[in-house]
């Protein structure tokens, strides 16, 4: 078909051959926002916070109920350098040292500069952190060398920040929450986002949501594997949305497994904090010995890489699935202060935490990588923005510092507002109309090939991977990669083409990177090497 010289067809309109579904944005409701946020975790409520505080015109749209996210479930805490003994010059070794030699040293700074004030900003707006003597109480985890986790309600500390965010959030005018609400695809062209077509669940209706400034914070990808801590929601959509649209994604090799995950036959993989060791917890194998300490001087507070390959490697020579987590020798009334939560759940399934080992063993936790953005959250498209765990400004590098990601996603969502502020982006942008009619949908069976993914994600890109295991994960994305478009949108369907798109890019960036650093662990190149000090950032 004859296009013009902008790359519109006869009928004008552009047409691009990977959106997900068919649609005319000329037929659809339109809708205008100064700021649309795709996502309710942290980084999304807190930037929306930031822009509605401001007057700005907010929408906010999240794919179930608002506190289904990543942050609701954290645990541990959020880590600045608030404590009398600590300085964000230590917390930027930390993070450094965690992130094996890949963070962005720009973006560490910034972290652990900027931090601290945008705590103090949630405490402001009701955030109840734990007090000791009417001080902030602080704790430690795995790679930190002070206490410097704030937390709250003992282990509740993601479910508090999602409480004040949603009530904060409820209480702006400027700022309209969309529930049940898919984003589906960008609306790109010319390296400008013009805004984004989304799925409202409820009533089966697609609306474009026009921004200034479109910013993605949709959270993880935990369930692209089996076993995993994250919500269901975790599917790795902003990514997958941003990479169609032809921003760039970096780091994505680097996949967080934590290292203790509640293991019982019957019971969900519950996060075991690492707070728990940060108070004193041991790890032991399956004959009660403590193991960390001959792996690591820092022993069970060693970097969470490093602990998960070491429960692996005590897996393997004892013959065992899961490794133990031991309180026994602590303090009681501690243990039931601290860890209302966990205590709670692992009684559910006949443990008491002060007295019973807790059965436990690794699982997919925190993505590293994602849509590769600049200290201000900008991506490789005008216009478009990440925050949280959606995206990578490098921070976190190879291996991410403990309760470091609440911190990222309130310091980086602060900062695109303050960009955002700065161009003054309007609605400047020429009114540019999207369609797509010429895909057949695709009739799979998606629950299947969402199974399969699981277990070849679990299989071949978990935390110990080769190069025959990642070419056979590489073999499964190829095969689907007929998949571009799905027949029902809004169902299970859309996320699984998601999760097709997101775990082909961690299983091909791991097939690169022939070494192994931080998450990221080759069998066959188990050494890190000094040429791969460097990022691979994939476009399409
Ligand atoms: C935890 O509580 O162990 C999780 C904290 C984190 O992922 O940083």
């Amino acid at each position: 078909m004859a296009k013009d010289e902008k790359g519109r067809d006869e009928r004008n309109f552009f047409v691009k051959p990977d959106y997900l579904i068919n649609f005319d944005t000329r037929q659809l409701p339109q809708e205008y926002w100064d700021y649309v946020i795709v996502g309710s975790g942290i980084a999304g409520l807190y930037t929306a916070h930031i822009a509605g505080s401001m007057g700005k015109k907010v929408v906010v749209i999240t794919k179930q109920a608002v506190d289904h996210s990543n942050t609701d479930k954290a645990q541990g805490g959020i880590a600045a350098a608030l404590g009398t003994s600590d300085s964000p010059q230590l917390h930027f070794k930390d993070t450094l040292v965690a992130g094996a030699g890949l963070c962005d040293e720009s973006a560490v700074k910034i972290l652990v500069n900027e931090g601290p004030d945008r705590v103090r900003d949630l405490i402001e707006i009701g955030a109840r952190f734990d007090r000791k003597g009417g001080e902030l109480a602080l704790t430690k985890e795995g790679a930190h060398s002070r206490r410097r986790i704030l937390h709250a309600s003992g282990d509740a500390t993601g479910a508090e920040i999602q409480r004040v965010l949603t009530h904060r959030m409820r209480e702006d005018k400027n700022i309209l929450v969309l529930e049940n609400h898919l984003a589906v695809d960008l609306l790109v062209h010319e390296g400008v986002c013009h805004g984004i077509l989304v799925y409202d669940r409820n009533t089966g209706k697609l609306t474009v949501f026009r921004g200034a400034s479109v910013i993605l914070s949709t959270g993880g990808l935990g369930m692209l594997y089996e076993h995993n801590t994250n919500p269901e929601v975790a599917t790795g959509d902003g990514i997958a949305i941003a990479y169609r649209a032809g921003a760039e994604v970096m780091d994505m090799e680097f996949i967080q497994f934590h290292p203790t995950v509640l293991s019982l036959p019957g019971a969900p993989r519950f996060l075991i904090s690492e707070a728990v060791r940060g108070e004193g917890a041991y790890l032991r194998n399956r004959y009660g010995e403590r193991f960390m300490t001959r792996h690591h001087d820092l022993a069970e507070l060693a970097p969470r890489s490093v602990v998960v390959r070491a429960i692996l490697a005590e897996l393997a020579s004892t013959a065992s699935e899961k490794v133990f987590l031991d309180l026994s020798h602590m303090s009681p009334d501690l243990v039931g202060e601290r860890f209302p939560t966990i205590g709670k759940t692992c009684a559910k399934y006949g443990l008491d935490i002060t007295r019973d080992p807790i059965p436990v063993a690794p699982a997919a936790h925190y993505m590293m990588g994602g849509v590769k953005t600049n200290l201000s959250g900008e991506t490789s498209i005008r216009g478009l923005y990440a925050c949280g765990e959606t995206s990578c400004p490098g921070v976190h590098g190879a291996n991410r510092l403990a309760s470091n990601s609440l911190l990222d996603g309130l310091v980086f969502g602060y900062r695109i507002v303050e960009c955002v502020k700065k161009y003054k982006l309007g609605h400047q942008k020429k009114k540019e109309e999207f369609a797509c009619d010429r895909l057949k949908p695709d009739a799979a069976p998606y629950k299947k090939i969402r199974a399969e993914l699981r277990t070849v994600m679990n299989q071949y890109v978990g935390p110990v991977r080769t190069d025959q295991g990642l070419k056979k994960a590489l073999d499964f994305f190829g095969r689907h990669e007929w998949l571009k478009h799905v027949e029902a949108p809004g169902s299970e369907d859309m996320e699984v083409r998601n999760m097709l798109d997101v775990g082909g890019l961690i299983a091909e960036s791991a097939l690169m990177r022939t070494e192994s650093r931080g998450g990221h662990y080759r069998l066959d190149y188990p050494e890190s090497q000094d040429r791969w000090q460097k990022h691979i950032i994939l476009k399409k």
